[in-house]
């Protein structure tokens, strides 16, 4: 929510990416660099990330301060080759609470990315964020929704079961730093 109440879920932009990076650093262990943020938003045609920002006063950052120390984003637009969402900018008033990212491949949308700022998390932040996505996902034609868990993320697990996947394959090993084995979820949409 910003500083009118309202949550706002928007295209994600090069503006976000020092946030963006400093979640994704506290949310995996294999995080992606800033880079590879940055190289997405601006060459990947299949690519589609938003972020959801929540403002300042509102619920576990009553002082107005991020859960994870930063102020916000810089409101630059950035050069995103995304297309679709709100096409809202940045704003310092609304810090990003929690992101997601999906490849959009023929019918299939391949979910990369969902992480929720850790203060913010087992608030339904996920769910509301995760639904848009889906939901844009469907409106583009895919019929289906396929992402990869490590087995051991017993947090995420239970969130996409919570939500409907089910389990379609194990590929052993798939993770490195730590080794885990990938398990494939998925569902029609
Ligand atoms: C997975 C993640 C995105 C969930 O986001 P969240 O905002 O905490 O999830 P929500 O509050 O929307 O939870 C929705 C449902 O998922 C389940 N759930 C979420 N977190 C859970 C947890 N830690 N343990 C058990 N169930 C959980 C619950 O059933 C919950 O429904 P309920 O609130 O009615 O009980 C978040 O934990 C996260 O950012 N983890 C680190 C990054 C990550 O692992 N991303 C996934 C990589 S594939």
């Amino acid at each position: 929510m910003d500083q009118t109440g309202r949550v706002q879920i928007r295209l994600m932009t090069e503006g976000d990416l020092a946030e963006v990076f400093s979640l994704e650093l506290a949310s995996f262990a294999d995080p992606w660099s800033v880079t590879a943020f940055a190289l997405e938003l601006r060459h990947n045609p299949h690519g589609h990330y938003q972020v959801l920002c929540l403002g300042t006063g509102g619920l576990n950052d009553p002082d107005g301060t991020s859960a994870l120390g930063n102020t916000g984003g810089t409101g630059s637009t950035g050069a995103s080759g995304n297309t679709g969402g709100t096409g809202n900018t940045g704003s310092a008033a609304a810090p990003v609470a929690a992101y997601c990212g999906t490849w959009l491949l023929g019918d299939v949308a391949q979910l990369v990315k969902l992480a929720v700022v850790p203060a913010w998390r087992q608030q339904g932040w996920g769910r509301c964020l995760f639904l848009a996505e889906l939901c844009w996902a469907r409106d583009c034609g895919a019929r289906q929704l396929l992402l990869e868990v490590r087995s051991r993320n017993t947090a995420a697990v239970a969130f996409y079961t919570a939500l409907g996947l089910e389990r379609l394959d194990v590929l052993k090993n798939y993770y490195q730093g730590p080794s885990d084995d990938a398990l494939v979820l998925g569902c029609a949409l």
